[in-house]
């Protein structure tokens, strides 16, 4: 509340050092970055100017995640659903992979960066899949952070698809139903090969998951904040990892 008191005025707020143990920093970060309309709409500005300062966002907090030894940075990006807005909005959305890539692809590169991408690419404009395919194949050597763009992702959609493939390998006899277990549908997922989230951020103050990584997500811990997506920092971020380090994590057990 405080924080949107201190950005409603213009001001940005007295953040508190906040240090995080190099021991059980989180591997596999996701982040549902909310807010970006409404950070505008307070400022009076196009809801086209919080999704552009969003984008300077998620450059900071990929910086900060490869500083703190983070492994997988998951960013969603553009939902299954997030069609439904008015098409000058979704035109401009579809833009910014592009626009943050012609901006920050070399240095992702000179960072030992991959650029990842999860999502249905089949309704992707030509200019923004050619553009996060460019960044995939040039940092696809780099060994230091992962940094997934969840790109036209949904999660039903996602589950759904795994299950007709499997579905369809049960009905040729290629896997015996009684085989399919958590392996073999987590392989089927657009998330393949990456280990599910440990931690979870959601940005704005909603409190749901809209569709993202439902299937991932079954033991990831939770963490929401007010801040909205365009005002969060780097300190937020260790925040929410500080707070990630004071669970205790039991996946059902004691
Ligand atoms: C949801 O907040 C946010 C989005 C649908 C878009 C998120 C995109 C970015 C943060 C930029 C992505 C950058 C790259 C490099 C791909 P909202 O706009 O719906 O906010 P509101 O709920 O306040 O309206």
């Amino acid at each position: 509340m405080i924080e949107r008191l201190w950005a409603k005025l213009g001001k940005s707020s007295q953040q508190p050092e906040v240090s995080v143990s190099a021991d059980n920093v989180p591997e596999h970060v996701a982040i549902i970055m909310d807010g970006n309309g409404r950070w505008a709409k307070h400022r009076g500005l196009p809801r086209m100017a919080g999704h552009h300062s969003g984008m300077k966002a998620v450059k900071r907090i990929t910086v900060e995640a490869d500083r703190l030894g983070v492994k997988y940075l998951t960013l969603y990006a553009f939902s299954t659903e997030n069609w439904k807005r008015p098409k000058a909005e979704v035109d401009f959305l579809m833009k910014l992979p592009q626009q943050f890539l012609e901006i920050e692809l070399d240095e992702l590169i000179s960072n030992n960066v991959q650029v990842r991408m999860m999502g249905h690419k089949e309704d992707l404009p030509s200019y923004t899949l050619h553009a996060v395919e460019e960044a995939i194949a040039k940092t696809a050597g780099n060994t230091g952070l992962i940094l997934n763009f969840a790109l036209n992702y949904g999660s039903r959609k996602e589950m759904l698809e795994a299950i007709k493939q499997i579905a369809a390998d049960a009905a040729d006899g290629r896997i015996a139903v009684e085989d399919i277990d958590d392996k073999v549908m987590a392989g089927h997922l657009l998330s393949n090969g990456i280990p599910d989230p440990d931690l979870l951020i959601r940005t704005s103050g909603e409190l749901r998951l809209s569709n993202f990584m439902m299937w991932q997500l079954a033991y990831s811990e939770l963490w929401f904040t007010d801040v909205y997506w365009p005002e969060f920092t780097e300190t937020h971020f260790r925040q929410a990892i500080a707070e990630y380090q004071r669970r205790a994590r039991r996946y059902g057990g004691l």
